[in-house]
Order: C-alpha cells, then structure tokens, then sequence
C-alpha cells in the first residue's frame, strides 16, 4: 500500500510517500481502509522527534482517520463507516487500530467530516468536563481559536451551554472562530484587555491553552476568582513557567490536559466519550471547518501549513479517491 513516511527528524520536508508493506492487524485491532486522515500539530512535531512519542526511523504518522472497515473484528463488521485514532500510521491506505480506539460513525456525518473529530473533540470533552468542569453559564477564552483544538474548543464549550471569547491572530481566522461558536473574537495582542472589557473586568472562568508562550502571564491575569486555565500545548513553542504566588493570592488554577496519557491508561474511556459526542455530531453542534484537503502525495505541503501556522481550520488529507459509502 501507499503510506506517508517519516523518514528523518529535520522536519516536514523529510515526509515522503512510499509503498510499504500492508499492516497486519493483531489481537483486538480492526483493519481499516482510509478515505480521509486528518494533519494535527503532534504531526508536525514528530517531524522533528519533539512529540513524546517516537517510533524508530522510518515510520508512518497520522493520528486520526475516517473510512470503512476491512473485515469483521473487534466488534465491527466488514463495511461498518468508522472514525478511528491510530496515532501513528494513520496518514496511509490501510491502518491496524486497537478496538477501543475505532468509533462507529452516524450515518449522517461524512467521512471528510469524521477525520477531524477524535483528537480534537475527544481531547477537548476531556478538557473542558472532566479537567475544567466547565458549568453552563461560564465564559471561556480559547487560544489559538481557529486551529483543531481551539474550533474543537469553540464548538464544545457553546454547545454545553458556555460563552466563548477566541483569540486569533488575523482576521480571517476570526471568522473560522467566529462560525465555530465564538460569542466574540479578540486579537493576540492586547486580549488581556480586551477580556477585562467584555467581562466587566471579572474575567473569565476557563482558559484553553494551546498555544503557551508569552502569552502566558496575561492569561492567568484574565482569570476571573475560581478560574481555571487548561494547558493543552505550546504551539507558541516556549513552555511558560507559573508562580505559584500568584495562584494562591488569586483563588486560581492551572491544570494539565494530556489526553492521550489519559486513554492508554483507561482503556474504554474514548468510546465512552465519543458516545457522549454523537448527539452533538447529530444535530450539528460539533462539526469542524475543514480548510483543506489535500492528497497523500501532498502530506509534506499540509504539515507545513501548520508548522508555519497558515492552516485556518483543520487540514485533511485524502488517501482513497472514491468516495467510501
Ligand atoms: N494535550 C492534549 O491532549 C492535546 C491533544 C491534541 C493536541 N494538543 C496540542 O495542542 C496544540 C494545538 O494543536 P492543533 O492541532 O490545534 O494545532 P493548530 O491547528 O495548528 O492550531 C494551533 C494554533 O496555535 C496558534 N499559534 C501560535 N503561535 C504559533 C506558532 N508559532 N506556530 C503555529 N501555531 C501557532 C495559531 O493560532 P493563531 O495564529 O491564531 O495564534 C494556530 O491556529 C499542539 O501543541 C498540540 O500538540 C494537545
């Protein structure tokens, strides 16, 4: 079969297209044949062996995927629509995916659609209800609001009934913000006070956090008393650092979300989540901007726009050219 491949760790430019051998599934995982995988900024990451995750030299990414499943296994029939999070070895023809981790699909969302679903909505239910404990009511500032975690991030805290305040850097990614479900759309610099101003100057209960960096210090400034700031990543690529004075004389919080960690030690949590999600996907609450598709061959350009942040909305690739059923 036809496969992305890491082939050296200087990068995207070092993704190249390969026939590799077929995967054979083991034990419990169930064999899927990929229409659409989705890019996510880890990817970029395992580019460069900078993800805490890294598989020997040569080897396939892609961590989440839509298609069909090729034969009966682990509670799937042959033909069943699924969505699925491999986490490696997605960005192919074919992937072997632990059972837990394959998702029945509603009929009603497209393929192209489901690609872009586990990571980002998985994580950020995890995020929001069980880390966060997000209450309906409160507000919610997302960083890096027009990406995968933040659109995931948009949608998710306005459908459990939250108001969202995004943080973009350009205008056109405000939009994407925007049609997510934010409730107001803020610029990187000055959101500080562009918070105090919406909030009446309580600030905010919740902030997502992607992104880290400088930006840091304004956010724990932003929280309102009892907030809670939900570090999720560092695309800003500094890892900021807290003093813990100013949690303690603020009544706040800052709380690591690492989601992934989470299902590899609760074996059935993801699918109890997804199965919380499919009334949202159902009735279109959670559905995410697709920027653009790409094709397998084009794997190397699609992780390059996230690497030097173009990507406005989620990128997909396109590894099957029929249109699975
Ligand atoms: N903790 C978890 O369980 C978990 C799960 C999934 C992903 N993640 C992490 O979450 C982060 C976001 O992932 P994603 O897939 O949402 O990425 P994405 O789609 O590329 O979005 C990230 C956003 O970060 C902002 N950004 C700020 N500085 C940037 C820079 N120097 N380069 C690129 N983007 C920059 C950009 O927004 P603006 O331009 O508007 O600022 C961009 O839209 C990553 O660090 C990823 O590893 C964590």
């Amino acid at each position: 079969m036809r496969a992305a491949v890491i082939t050296a760790l200087t990068g995207p430019d070092a993704v190249e297209v390969r026939d590799v051998p077929d995967p054979v599934p083991e034990p419990g995982q169930v064999l899927v044949d990929v229409a659409y995988a989705g890019v996510v900024f880890p990817d970029v990451l395992q580019t460069r062996g900078e993800y805490q995750l890294r598989p020997e030299l040569p080897f396939t990414p892609g961590w989440e995927v839509a298609g069909v499943v090729r034969a009966d296994a682990g509670g799937f029939a042959a033909g069943d629509r699924v969505a699925a999070m491999p986490v490696t070895g997605g960005l192919a023809e074919s992937v072997a995916v632990d059972a837990d981790m394959v998702f029945p699909l509603p009929d009603e969302v497209p393929l192209a659609t489901a690609a872009a679903l586990p990571l980002n909505y998985l994580t950020m239910h995890f995020a929001l209800l069980r880390r966060a404990a997000l209450q309906t009511g409160e507000t919610v500032l997302v960083h890096g609001a027009a990406g995968g975690v933040g659109t995931a991030a948009c949608q998710l805290a306005a459908a459990y009934g939250a108001r969202v305040i995004a943080v973009v850097s350009t205008p056109d990614k405000g939009e994407v913000a925007r049609a997510a479900g934010a409730d107001e759309v803020v610029p990187v610099d000055g959101f500080r006070e562009e918070v105090r101003r919406l909030t009446d100057g309580r600030g905010v209960d919740v902030v997502v956090d992607p992104v880290g960096g400088d930006r840091f210090p304004d956010s724990l400034r932003s929280l309102a008393r009892e907030g809670r700031l939900v570090v999720l990543g560092f695309t800003g690529r500094e890892i900021p650092t807290v003093r813990v004075n100013r949690l303690l004389l603020t009544n706040t919080s800052v709380l690591g979300a690492a989601s992934a960690e989470f299902w590899r030690s609760e074996p059935g949590y993801a699918g109890r989540q997804w199965r919380d999600l499919v009334p949202l996907m159902r009735s279109g609450a959670i559905d995410p901007p697709i920027g653009s598709v790409f094709s397998l061959d084009q794997t190397a350009a699609a992780i390059r726009e996230i690497d030097q942040r173009r990507a406005v909305g989620r990128l997909l690739v396109r590894v099957r050219d029929e249109e699975a059923r």
